[in-house]
Parts: C-alpha cells; structure tokens; sequence
C-alpha cells in the first residue's frame, strides 16, 4: 500500500484497531478516532499534543440520531440541525451518559457536528458510528485545509490521511451552544450569525463564562513567525516583508493576495499563513479585511493567530 493513498477501506479498518486517521471535512481536516473507544479518543490528544481537559467534536454520521448522542436536547438546537446539518456547524448540547471524559473534557456537555464533505461521509457510514475529531494540527497551531497540510503536521506518525482535496469553507466551524437556556455562539464560523440568528431569532449577549474550548483559546491558530494586522499605507511603507494583502499585492512585497470576497478569502487563508510561515522573514503582516459580519469568523481566527505567533511550538 502507498502510504500516502490509503482507501476507505484502509481508513475504517485503522479506526476500528483504535488508531487516528486524517480525515478531510468541508471546513478544516480533522484527526479522527472512535467515539465510543476512550483508549482511541486518548490518541487523538497524545498525537496533538493537547491538553487532556480540552473537548472534542463528535462528527456524525447523516441519519444519525441526536438522542443518541445528547439528552435534553431543545428545540433551538432541532432547529439549528435541520437548517444546517450536513454542514459546518457545530452544537454544544447535554451528553449522552456514554460518552466519555475524554471526548468532554470531563463536561456534562457534547459538541455534536455532522460533517457535509463526501468523503467524511462516506467514512462515517461504512465506519457506522461517531468519530471524535479536533483539527488534525499540533495544539495551538494553524488548522490544515489539505492532506499535504496534515502529513507535514504529524508525518509517519499518522500513517492514513483521506485526500478528500482542499477544503472548501477553509476556517473552522461555528460552535453553538445550545445546552443553556439561551443558545449562543461559542464560536463564530463562516456560517454566519445573521444565518443563525434567520433561525433562531436575535440571540442575546454573551451570558456567563464560556466554557472551557481550545478554539476559544485567546492564543490559537497561530503561525511560527510573528504575525501583525495592519493597514494598507503601513503594509506599503515597509516593502520586502512576507504579507497576506486584500485583492493586490502592494508594490515590491512578497507573498500572498487573497481575494476580497470573504467566504473566498476563508478558503485560502490557512493555507496562506502556512506558505508565508514557511518562508524566510522576519514577520508577517497581514492587511486588516474590513469589517461587517460577513468577516466576523475571519477577524476572530487573525487576531487569534496575531495574538499566538512567534512562540515555540508546544
Ligand atoms: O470545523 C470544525 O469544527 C473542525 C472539523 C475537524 O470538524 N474541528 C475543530 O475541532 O475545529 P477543534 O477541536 O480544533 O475545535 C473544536 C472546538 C474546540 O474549541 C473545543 O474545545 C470545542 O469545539 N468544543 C468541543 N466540545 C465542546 C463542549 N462540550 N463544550 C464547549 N466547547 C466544546
Ligand atoms: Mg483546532
């Protein structure tokens, strides 16, 4: 077998031996295990690196039952389900007694999503039950969009990545929580609060502290070198520096112009962070994108990579 083109098959049969596999989602890659097998759920976090208090998501299968999976499950969160799911959106909800610490974090709450990719999909069904996966980067680092993103982040430690091509939605899913009264989002995605709230009705500020979530992390998703949000004239008063530019690249700058249109800026961002990261340089500046909901999930995940960059990997 090539280990770099494993089948389906391949992939559902690691899975079922408790082992991690790589699997592509719309939104970013993820690190995949079996739900319902603590021991390989443990996995997920020795190979990342994250801290065992930290939850992950539970990706399900299309046709899935939510009873199944959460209890006390409100009619926001049906709602949300039948509007978005197979999509990139995630719901917090009240666990299933059966799963375990290791997925919660040691919460008495679930994070529940139902991946829209095909080939998730398809492995979700031939696998026959949930996967737990966090994005399958080092902890605290950028999400991957491809498979080759996923094979440089663990290497020969991770034998079987799906290659299910770059992902389309590019940033992470929006997280919303629905096991309190009032349903918030922990996490803005490009599933939109105008789409949720188009549902839901207006939702109310944030109440209370938010759990705990690595994505919530004020330092997350963040490159090695030192990264600085900054505005045009400064991006074109300092010429040679490694830059992420809206629409065009200002004379003589190196590095990447992403398109102007948000959910297309999304798609490339990760993977531009990652190109730049790679490149000689001193830091990366990157100009501010304007505001409006549209960028909301946009803003949030680059102030959280400019507040994480340039420490050592953990
Ligand atoms: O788009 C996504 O959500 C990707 C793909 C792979 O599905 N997954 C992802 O996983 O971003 P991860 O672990 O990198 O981020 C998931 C976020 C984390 O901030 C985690 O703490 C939070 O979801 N989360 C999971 N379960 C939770 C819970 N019970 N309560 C609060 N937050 C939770
Ligand atoms: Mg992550």
């Amino acid at each position: 077998m090539d280990a770099h083109d494993p089948t389906l098959a391949d992939a559902v049969a690691a899975l079922r031996r408790g082992e991690c596999i790589g699997l592509p989602t719309e939104t970013v890659y993820g690190l995949a295990a079996d739900a319902s097998d603590p021991a390989a759920v443990a996995r997920i976090f020795a190979l990342k690196g994250r801290p065992a208090d930290h939850p992950v998501i539970v990706h399900l299968p299309i046709g899935a039952a939510l009873d199944d999976y959460a209890i006390a499950i409100p009619a926001s969160a049906r709602a949300l389900a039948a509007a978005f799911w197979p999509g990139p959106l995630t719901l917090i909800l009240r666990r299933q007694p059966w799963i375990s610490d290791a997925i919660t974090g040691g919460q008495d709450t679930v994070g529940l999503r139902m991946p829209a990719h095909p080939l998730a999909q398809q492995l979700l069904q031939a696998f026959g039950g949930g996967l737990a996966a966090p994005s399958a980067n080092r902890f605290g680092r950028i999400s991957p969009t491809t498979a080759a993103h996923v094979r440089a982040e663990f290497g020969d430690r991770l034998p079987i990545v799906l290659d299910g091509g770059a992902c389309a939605v590019g940033i992470e899913s929006t997280i919303v929580d629905c096991s309190a009264a009032a349903p918030r989002i922990l996490r803005p995605g490009m599933l939109g609060r105008d789409r949720i709230e188009a549902v839901l009705g207006p939702l109310g500020g944030d109440a209370g502290p938010a759990p705990r979530a690595s994505g919530l992390l004020e330092k997350h998703y963040a490159p090695r070198a030192p990264l600085r949000l900054c505005t045009r004239g400064e991006l074109e008063a300092q010429p040679g520096e490694r830059v992420i530019a809206l629409g065009v690249l200002p004379a003589g700058s190196r590095g990447i112009a992403l398109d102007p249109q948000p959910s297309r800026y999304a798609h490339d961002l990760y993977a531009a962070l990652r190109q730049l990261d790679n490149a000689e340089g001193q830091a990366i500046l990157i100009e501010q994108p304007p505001a409006g909901t549209q960028w909301e999930a946009i803003h949030d995940r680059l102030r959280r990579a400019a507040a994480g960059a340039g420490e050592p990997s953990p």
